[in-house]
């Protein structure tokens, strides 16, 4: 079930805008399918939570949904997605899975270490970073990446994973995607296929 380490607050509440934004969202679920809604409104209530999801949020969403509370609790400490404990401000989720690790995620690790001072399921002292290690988090074609927020850094190595950090520890928002100017995720080189599409597209 939930972490019973950590202090539980005694209630929670949706915001009013929250409270609106649930309803639509609840809305897009056929009439007796609303558990389907159950992981954005977890997620909604994560981001006004300060990035966690309380167990008393989650007993309000299991009420919304009329489900039992520990189907609610099921997902909720399945995803890594959900953080049942207070987190930093901005989370570094670093992906050491192989792909990433076969790329230098050991580097990008031991950069967060240097930069933050903090090593994997950490917390600043100051509270605003707080880093952990992930599995696979999709975007292997551009590994190694990290998950900041909501956003993805990728092709990364020890500078620029420094450069990241740095700029959020000053405050800054460091630009998010490949950190090498490849685009999307095509080859490294440019493209190797479909290449008449641009061309197509340029004589439009
Ligand atoms: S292994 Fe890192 S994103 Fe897939």
């Amino acid at each position: 079930m939930t972490d019973q380490s950590v202090s539980q607050p005694t209630s929670f509440a949706f915001s009013q805008e929250n409270l609106e934004k649930a309803k639509a969202i609840i809305a897009k679920y056929p009439e007796g399918r609303q558990a389907s809604a159950v992981m954005p409104l977890l997620d909604l209530a994560q981001r006004q939570n300060d990035g966690w999801v309380s167990q008393p949020a989650m007993d309000v969403i299991a009420e919304m949904l009329d489900m039992p509370v520990i189907r609610v609790y099921e997902v909720a400490t399945f995803y890594t997605m959900y953080n049942l404990h207070p987190i930093g401000k901005h989370h570094v989720q670093v992906c050491t899975n192989l792909p990433c690790w076969l790329r230098g995620s050991d580097e990008v690790m031991k950069t967060c270490k240097k930069v933050l001072g903090i090593g994997a399921g950490e917390t600043t002292e100051d509270g605003k970073f707080t880093v952990n290690e992930m599995e696979c988090l999709g975007a292997c074609v551009n590994a190694p990446m990290m998950q900041i927020d909501d956003d993805y850094y990728e092709d990364l190595d020890a500078d620029s994973t420094e450069s990241i950090l740095s700029v959020l520890k000053a405050g800054g928002t460091p630009k998010p995607g490949s950190q090498i100017g490849r685009k999307s995720c095509e080859p490294v080189g440019g493209l190797t296929s479909l290449t008449e599409l641009e061309t197509v597209k340029g004589k439009e």
